[in-house]
C-alpha cells in the first residue's frame, strides 16, 4: 500500500505548514485548539442568542472533519444539510446530529460531477430560501484503498487529477456561486484547506486544489466585504479522522482531533473575521498562513 512507501517526510508533512519557515503573523484567539475558543469577543454573536436557527450546508459530512463540524453546528441549533456520496454514512451523521439535539437532512451528491452538483443545488434550494453557513470540507487525498502520497505527478491517473480538482476547488466554487445570493449580512463561508510545510512533491493535485481554495477564500472575502459575508479557511494539520488512522496510524499521536477543527469552525461562525487562512496544529496556537 502507498502508506508503506510514503517516506516519513510526507506523512509528517502532508498536512503541515509553512509555520516553521514563516513565523505566525496573527493569532486570532490566544487559546490552543484543544481548549476551545473564546466566544465572547466584542464582535461575536452566540448562535444561542440568535433569533432564528441557522441553516448550514456541510460537504464531506459523511465522515471525519465534516461529520465533526456537522455535529458541532447541531449543538448550536443549526439545521444542517449533510452532503457527500455515501448515503449510509450520511445517515449515521444525521443520527449523531439528532442525538446531539440538532436537526439534519441528508443530500447525497457526487461533487466530482457538475450535473450532480447542480442537482444538489436545486434540491437544497427547494428546502430553504436562506443559507447562513456554507462549509466546504469534501476533498480528495486518498481513494478507496490507497493514499495519493509520494507519487510522481506523471504517475497520477488523469481521472484522479480531475476528481481532486473537481471536489477540491470546482465544487466549492460552484456551490459558493449558487448560495451566496441566499446569504445575508453576517453569513459565513468556511473552506477546509490543508497546505503543508514540505511542499507539493508527491501530492501535486491535492496541493494545487488546496492552494486554490485558499485563493478562493481570500479573493471571495474581498469580493463579499461590502455584503458583510465572512469567508475564511481552516488549514488543519494532520487530523485523526478515520482515513488518517487508516493510512497513517503510526503518526496518530501527532494528529489533532476532528472535534478541535469543528470547535474552530464554530468560533469562525460566532465572530466576524474574514479573509483568514488559519492553521490548526496539535498543541500549537492557531496561526495565520497564506502563500501570498
Ligand atoms: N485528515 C487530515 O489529516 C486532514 C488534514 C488537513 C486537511 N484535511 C482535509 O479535510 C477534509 C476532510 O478530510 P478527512 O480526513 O475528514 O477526509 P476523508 O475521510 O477522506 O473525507 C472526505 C470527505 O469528502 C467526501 N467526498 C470525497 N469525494 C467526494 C465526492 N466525489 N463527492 C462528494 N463528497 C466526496 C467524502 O464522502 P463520501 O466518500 O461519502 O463521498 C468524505 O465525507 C478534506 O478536504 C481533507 O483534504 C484533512
Amino acid at each position: 500500500m502507498m502508506k508503506d512507501k510514503a517516506p516519513r517526510a510526507y506523512a509528517r508533512g502532508i498536512f503541515k505548514y509553512f509555520s516553521e519557515r514563516n513565523p505566525p503573523k496573527h493569532y486570532p484567539p490566544s487559546h490552543k485548539a484543544s481548549e476551545g475558543y473564546p466566544l465572547s469577543s466584542t464582535n461575536s454573536r452566540s448562535w444561542s442568542s440568535a433569533k432564528a436557527d441557522k441553516f448550514a450546508i456541510v460537504t464531506g459530512a459523511s465522515t471525519g472533519i465534516g461529520r465533526a463540524i456537522a455535529i458541532a453546528f447541531a449543538k448550536k441549533r443549526a439545521k444542517v444539510a449533510l452532503v457527500a456520496r455515501t448515503k449510509d454514512r450520511l445517515q449515521q451523521t444525521k443520527d449523531l446530529v439528532e442525538k446531539a439535539g440538532g436537526q439534519a437532512e441528508i443530500f447525497p451528491a457526487d461533487l466530482s460531477k457538475l450535473d450532480s452538483i447542480n442537482d444538489l443545488i436545486s434540491r437544497i434550494k427547494s428546502k430553504t430560501k436562506k443559507v447562513d453557513i456554507l462549509v466546504n470540507v469534501a476533498g480528495i487525498w486518498h481513494g478507496e484503498n490507497e493514499v495519493y502520497a509520494a507519487r510522481d505527478f506523471a504517475d497520477f491517473p488523469q481521472q484522479v487529477i480531475l476528481d481532486t480538482y473537481f471536489v477540491g476547488i470546482i465544487a466549492p466554487t460552484i456551490l459558493t456561486h449558487a448560495f451566496v445570493p441566499l446569504m445575508g449580512k453576517g453569513s459565513k463561508i468556511i473552506n477546509i484547506s490543508g497546505t503543508f510545510e514540505s511542499g507539493a512533491k508527491g501530492w501535486l493535485p491535492y496541493y494545487v486544489s488546496k492552494r486554490a481554495i485558499e485563493d478562493l477564500t481570500v479573493g471571495l472575502s474581498e469580493e463579499l466585504k461590502e455584503k458583510e459575508i465572512h469567508v475564511n479557511a481552516i488549514s488543519p494539520s494532520d487530523t485523526a479522522t478515520d482515513a488518517y488512522k487508516k493510512y497513517f496510524p503510526q503518526y496518530l499521536e501527532e494528529a489533532i482531533k476532528p472535534e478541535e477543527i469543528a470547535a474552530y469552525a464554530v468560533y469562525l461562525c460566532e465572530n466576524n473575521l474574514s479573509g483568514k487562512v488559519t492553521v490548526l496544529k496539535k498543541d500549537k496556537e492557531p496561526f495565520e498562513s497564506f502563500h501570498r
